[in-house]
């Protein structure tokens, strides 16, 4: 082990000879006979134990100690001294400038025997200190550790799950990844039911703001009047029915996240309101002078064009290049088909634990439908048909079966097998961009054959662009 370091203090030199001899054996000593140098052996040093003379020209013993003290807390102090300075000795006893004060002449065993049991207290202080100092950083991992955690059983419970191995949706997530600790704006484009409001919660969850609330507030859905004061809140008659001061939206989300689905639906008023609180992050409630200040992440959704909106006058420009900054597109499912699979099986997991059941996967028959059809509804759609399946269906695994969107077999007037091959048909077009030739080799046809079944399952011609169609 490491010897402890011992600074002796005394104007006699005799005495730091005796003191040295006295102690060099057991530790490494340092000396000085001035109070200013020792100050700054203490500032330099490692030292364990100070032993100081109280009658020094310079400054006295209890002096030194206590400044030694603000240099190192933990260097054990002990005066010796010749006279008794009771008083001054008291004073610096109970300030706790000084361990302990022994009286010279004194006896070398005792003086032994007392710097080795002050030093043992030194030991016990430093190794508490050094637990302390652990135990802080095992508490801050566990606080991390436990936030984590807690975000993970929020999402599990709030179903915040984006699924999605489809390269598409990769794609999605890593743009996602890139701006979820920044408080940017973001615009999530996408049909009906391609998951902008799950990937909206899922951006608040991963966020910095997830401790603060995630608020949802539809534009298309309140008449204007409503909407505004919804959003921005009012004073205490402001409108008729306006019977007390109410915060909106902005102020409750202060520090989260807001999250406005249908966008383009708000109205142009309203539009440069949204502006200047995206702009300046101020805003005024309704019906009230002073200005308020908020902290709040916006997250826009829209199912439409925007940038049409903004040509046909719909939508104003400046607002739509504001919130564009960032624009996420989620692509319909039917240009993502791979991403079937995995979707059907966490829309059945989840409708099990919602109604309690035990259905533990599909038979390949109906998965095969599931992966067949092209999903104008999207994922909505395909948890509405999974949702259908699980009441029909007995046993633990889905069966094919009269669940296979029924509306579009009927007004087709196809069989299944017939409106399985149309969709595979229609995704081929998509995926090679109307080109024939590769549809048909794909399909192992001939391209007569393609054609004829195309024209049979009423699929569109426009989208070719095989440019030696000669049907
Ligand atoms: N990638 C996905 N992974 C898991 N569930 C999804 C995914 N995309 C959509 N969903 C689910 O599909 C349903 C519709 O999604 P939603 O976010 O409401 O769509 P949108 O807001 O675009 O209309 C929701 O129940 C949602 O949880
Ligand atoms: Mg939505």
């Amino acid at each position: 082990m490491k010897r402890h370091s011992l600074l002796i203090v005394d104007d006699e030199k005799e005495i730091l000879r005796s003191l040295t001899l006295t102690f060099m054996q057991d530790y490494e000593i340092f000396t000085t006979s001035s109070g200013t140098e020792a100050l700054d052996i203490l500032a330099k040093q490692d030292i364990a134990l100070i032993l100081a003379d109280q009658r020094m020209p310079e400054m006295t013993g209890v002096e030194l100690l206590a400044k030694a003290l603000l240099i190192n807390p933990n260097t054990i102090r002990i005066i010796l001294t010749g006279y008794t300075d009771t008083a001054a000795l008291i004073e610096a006893i109970n300030q706790g400038h000084i361990y302990q004060y022994i009286t010279k002449p004194w006896e070398r065993q005792a003086l032994r025997v007392t710097v080795k049991r002050a030093l043992e207290s030194y030991e016990i202080v430093l190794e508490n200190q050094r637990l302390i100092k652990e135990l802080q950083i095992i508490n801050a991992r566990l606080s991390d550790e436990n936030t984590f955690l807690r975000r993970e059983v929020d999402m599990e419970l709030q179903n915040i799950r984006i699924i999605g191995q489809s390269e598409a949706m990769r794609q999605v997530i890593a743009t996602v990844n890139q701006v979820i600790n920044s408080p940017v704006s973001i615009l999530l484009t996408g049909e009906t039911g391609v998951g902008k409001t799950l990937l909206a919660r899922y951006i608040h969850h991963c966020s910095p703001r997830h401790d603060r609330l995630f608020i949802e507030q539809n534009c298309g859905a309140l008449p204007e009047a409503l909407l505004e004061s919804e959003l921005f809140g009012h004073k205490r008659g402001a409108f008729t029915g306006a019977t007390q001061d109410r915060k909106g939206l902005f102020e409750a989300a202060h520090g989260g996240t807001l999250f406005l689905d249908e966008i383009s639906e708000m109205n142009p008023a309203l539009q440069v309101k949204l502006l200047h609180i995206l702009q300046e992050g101020k805003f005024r409630r309704l019906g009230e002078n002073e200005t308020r200040q908020v902290d709040v992440r916006i997250i826009a959704a829209t199912n439409k064009n925007l940038q049409v909106a903004v040509e046909n006058g719909q939508f104003r420009a400046d607002l739509y290049y504001r919130i564009n900054v960032f624009p996420i597109h989620i692509p319909p499912l039917r240009e993502r088909m791979d991403d079937i699979p995995s979707l059907a099986q966490h829309c059945l997991a989840k409708q099990c634990r919602k109604l309690n059941l035990s259905i533990t996967d599909f038979s390949a028959e109906a998965m095969q439908s599931l992966c067949s059809y092209d999903y104008p509804g999207n994922v909505r759609e395909l948890e509405n048909l999974i949702e259908r399946a699980m009441i029909l269906s007995p046993g633990n695994q889905i069966q094919d079966g009269e669940w296979f969107p029924v509306s579009m077999v009927e007004s087709t007037g196809l069989s299944k097998p017939q409106l399985i091959e149309r969709t595979q048909i229609k995704r081929l077009l998509d995926l090679h961009q109307g080109n024939l030739t590769q549809v048909a080799q794909a399909l192992k046809i001939s391209r007569t054959t393609l054609w004829r079944r195309m024209k049979e399952y009423c699929l569109q011609l426009e989208s070719v662009r095989d440019p030696d169609v000669s049907v």
